[in-house]
């Protein structure tokens, strides 16, 4: 997906873009680095309350990428890695939950919010899992984050529970919300083992 858009506050045109991708080159992950490193530093509910060193962090990309089941999505502003998106399936042992998958880790650096690319990003983990036969995307979230909150409930999310020790953050237990979102209806789904694998999406 690429469009031009022009940012509402400062009318500078810019170019966005998403896309699931394979590997990484060694600008992409420098990127994605930096851009990891910006939301973390920012508080941003990737997992991480603390910047790791540059060398985890390529190590913790390189390493998703090889792990079956788990896709990477990436958004671009103006070409370069500003954040990215995972959609993790269950392990094949778990076939009761084959239908449904996870959308996780999804962050936009700091510098690149207000663009649409968080949109873009559940825009394509979406059709990658209608296209793989999943019918329902499940995803959890802290209750501070409330711009992503803002986001999942407009894109249709339906909240079914509340964790009230979901996270710790700067020595405080924070609550966090659970969310579904069906992708396929119910009598379109082919059951349990239904869809392609998502690598070959
Ligand atoms: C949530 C986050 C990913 C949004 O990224 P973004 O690229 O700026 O979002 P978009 O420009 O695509 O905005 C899409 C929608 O998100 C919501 N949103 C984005 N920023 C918001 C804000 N500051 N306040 C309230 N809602 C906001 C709105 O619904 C917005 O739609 P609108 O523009 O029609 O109002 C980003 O703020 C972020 O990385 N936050 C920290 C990490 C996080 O919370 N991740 C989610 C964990 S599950």
């Amino acid at each position: 997906m690429t469009e031009d858009m022009t940012s509402g506050e400062t009318h500078v045109p810019v170019t966005v873009a998403v896309e699931k991708v394979e590997s990484l080159s060694a600008t992409d992950l420098a990127d994605l680095c930096e851009a990891s490193e910006a939301a973390i530093a920012e508080g941003g509910g990737f997992g991480w309350v603390a910047k790791p060193p540059r060398e985890t962090l390529e190590k913790y990309w390189r390493g998703f990428l090889l792990v079956p089941g788990r896709s990477l999505f990436v958004a671009r502003l103006d070409g370069m890695i500003a954040g990215s998106a995972q959609l993790i399936r269950p392990p094949r042992n778990n076939e009761a939950q084959a239908f449904s998958a996870q959308l996780t880790s999804s962050f936009v650096a700091p510098w690149a919010r207000g663009h649409g690319l968080a949109r873009g990003l559940l825009a394509a983990v979406e059709q990658a899992a209608r296209r793989a036969g999943i019918a329902i995307l499940n995803l959890d979230v802290r209750d501070t984050q409330q711009a992503a909150i803002q986001l999942y409930e407009a894109a249709g999310f339906t909240r079914w529970g509340t964790h009230p020790a979901y996270a710790r953050v700067a020595g405080r237990i924070v609550p966090g919300h659970y969310y579904f979102k069906r992708l396929i209806a119910e009598d379109e789904a082919g059951g349990a083992d239904a869809g392609p694998e998502l690598d070959n999406a």
